[in-house]
């Protein structure tokens, strides 16, 4: 059973989630001497970031055991590049948090053996699992660099990025032709098969084609975050826009039985 949280804007999905991940790193810390936490990089994450580093400071979680792996990193971009996905996490969430950065994992995109990283990184993640993995989704349905037409059995490998999910990205970019266009990407089942629970969010119009779709549509790897449909512990955590173009069906009494579907107070 999927679950679907309807928030009213983008700041309550971020706090919404920041309360399922500070409750599962609680709960598994007061019994475990580690959490392992995957993340996204991008917009959307922000706010539930903002939340995270607030509840740090106000004691409430510690950073000091938590590992955390990231869902992919550019090719070509040295950790220290201003839009490498490195930075962007010590810039919004590692810098802020007592965690040590030993303990914060991404795919190294200036390897010279991707096989070999991407090998090491599938490895690591095996080995430690995921207890909660928080994604994004981009406008055409991809989960990591996931893109149309992955297979369910994908695991971190080099990606190609789609025209989409290129022009998306080039508002970080001064110039279209700075924008990378290869990417390691964790897989589908690197995030299935290795998570004990698994977060999305999503927020603005622009998502809402992609979250009717991945909802309603048919699981298919022509639209990877149909996927989550099949975890056992999914939630969605939409903002009113995200869920604007499904909110007709899901929100009244055509729900599909496969979807729990709640509002945010
Ligand atoms: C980021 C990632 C992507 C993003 C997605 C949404 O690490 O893997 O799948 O989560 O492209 O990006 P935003 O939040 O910028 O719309």
């Amino acid at each position: 059973m999927l679950r679907v949280v309807i928030c009213k804007n983008p700041d309550e999905v971020g706090y919404q989630a920041s309360r399922q991940v500070i409750e599962s790193m609680q709960r598994t810390l007061a019994k475990s001497d580690r959490y392992v936490l995957g993340l996204p990089t991008g917009e959307t994450p922000l706010p539930l970031y903002g939340y995270l580093i607030a509840a740090f400071y106000a004691g409430e979680i510690d950073f000091s055991a938590v590992h955390t792996f990231n869902l992919d990193e550019y090719v070509g971009l040295p950790p220290n590049h201003a839009q490498s996905y490195r930075y962007f996490m010590m810039r919004n969430l590692f810098d802020f948090v007592n965690i040590p950065v030993h303990q914060t994992h991404m795919p190294n995109g200036l390897t010279r053996d991707v096989n070999q990283e991407c090998a090491r990184y599938e490895r690591l993640i095996e080995s430690l699992g995921i207890d909660l993995w928080v994604l994004g989704i981009g406008r055409n349905e991809h989960i990591a660099f996931n893109e149309p037409g992955s297979s369910r059995e994908s695991k971190t490998r080099k990606v190609k990025l789609t025209l989409d999910t290129i022009e998306a990205n080039a508002r970080f970019f001064e110039s279209h032709d700075q924008v990378p266009t290869e990417a390691l990407s964790v897989g589908i089942s690197t995030v299935l098969d290795n998570s004990k629970e698994i977060v999305l969010m999503a927020t603005g119009l622009s998502k809402a084609q992609a979250i009717a779709i991945a909802l309603l549509g048919p699981v298919s790897g022509w639209i990877p975050a149909s996927y989550l449909r099949e975890h056992e512990h999914c939630t969605f955590y939409l903002d009113k826009l995200a869920a604007s173009n499904c909110e007709q069906v899901i929100g009244e009494g055509v729900c599909p039985e496969y979807l729990e579907v709640v509002y945010a107070e």
